[in-house]
């Protein structure tokens, strides 16, 4: 099987000052998972390294660089899953790992249970041997000042630079023509702290299946929920693969655009998502401003949001 990767950096108001920060970051995560996938890696090895990327990138909201709530603290969601076996490792409300997306991995290979949140999540951490570090190391001036400005006056996006749900993430297909799906976020701007939107649930911000695809998701994560977003695009893409073959080309695209319609239409929500169909074709579709993206060309080469 041809591998195949495709990530993104959130679906938000980009400002032009950001535009630049954001292709490089989601060129950089593209060099980390294709050398994973082109000398034969795994699709689980390829997404976890292609996020770490882009949760260590702080232009975006994961990771380091993440949103603050309320209370002015970091508290981080990810998710990773197996689109062969269908198991999924999720985290939400981490406040002292740096890379979430590692945790939900380790959830996922080492854990009985799907999700763990808050204190039992970053217990889990220790005991596999992941570093904790101090929550003030991943938070930045720019969030920082942006949180004071919320306080000060009332909570508004502009303050965010356009963020209001950024997340990132990243789909792969490997040679065992295995999918699998990752996201991670640090969620929205001046939210309530416990809040976990879509980005580490199964389903609304992230799903994998090798029968049809994995999708990961980007957006207001109230609305999203509300229409299941990623599982909804995996459908799409199940039925699409049923299809005329000189239908299937454009199933991937019409997929994630009928999703975001889908979105607006039935939940008034804004947002994007990431796919790759079974065969490793990629879609992608958004209805902000902008959305931070990039795939691999057939040919090898990398395409990256303009
Ligand atoms: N989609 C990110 C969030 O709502 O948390």
């Amino acid at each position: 099987m041809k591998p195949s990767l495709i990530v993104h950096g959130g679906a938000w108001a980009i400002p032009d000052e950001f535009v630049e920060d954001c292709r490089a970051g989601c060129r950089r995560a593209l060099e980390a998972g294709w050398e994973i996938l082109a000398r034969g890696g795994s699709a689980l090895d390829a997404v976890e390294a292609a996020i770490v990327v882009l949760e260590d990138d702080p232009v975006f909201d994961a990771g380091t660089g993440s949103h603050l709530n309320r209370e002015g603290r970091v508290e981080l969601d990810a998710i990773v899953m197996d689109g062969k076996s269908l198991k999924a490792g999720a985290v939400a409300v981490v406040e002292r790992v740096r890379n979430p997306i590692r945790l939900a991995r380790k959830v996922l290979e080492s854990c009985e249970h799907m999700m763990l949140v808050g204190a039992g999540a970053e217990q889990f951490a220790v005991e596999q041997g992941l570093p904790v570090c101090d929550p003030e190391e991943l938070v930045i001036e720019r969030e920082r000042a942006a949180w004071r400005r919320c306080r000060e006056g009332a909570h508004s996006w502009e303050h965010h630079f356009g963020h209001e749900g950024g997340t990132v993430g990243a789909v792969a297909l490997d040679r065992e023509g295995n999918v699998v799906a990752g996201t991670s976020t640090g969620g929205t701007c001046c939210k309530r702290p416990g809040r976990v939107g879509d980005s580490p649930l199964v389903g609304c911000g992230c799903y994998a299946d090798v029968q049809a695809g994995g999708v990961s998701c980007t957006g207001w994560g109230e609305a999203i929920m509300k229409i299941v977003m990623a599982k909804t695009a995996v459908d799409y893409l199940r039925h699409s693969a049923a299809a005329h073959p000189a239908q299937q080309a454009a199933a991937p695209h019409a997929a994630a655009s009928a999703c975001v319609r889908l979105l607006a239409e039935r939940a008034g929500g804004r947002g994007g998502l990431i796919l790759l169909d079974r065969d490793g074709r990629p879609g992608f579709a958004f209805n902000t401003p902008r959305m931070a993206y990039g795939y691999v060309a057939p040919d090898g080469s990398f395409v990256v949001s303009p």
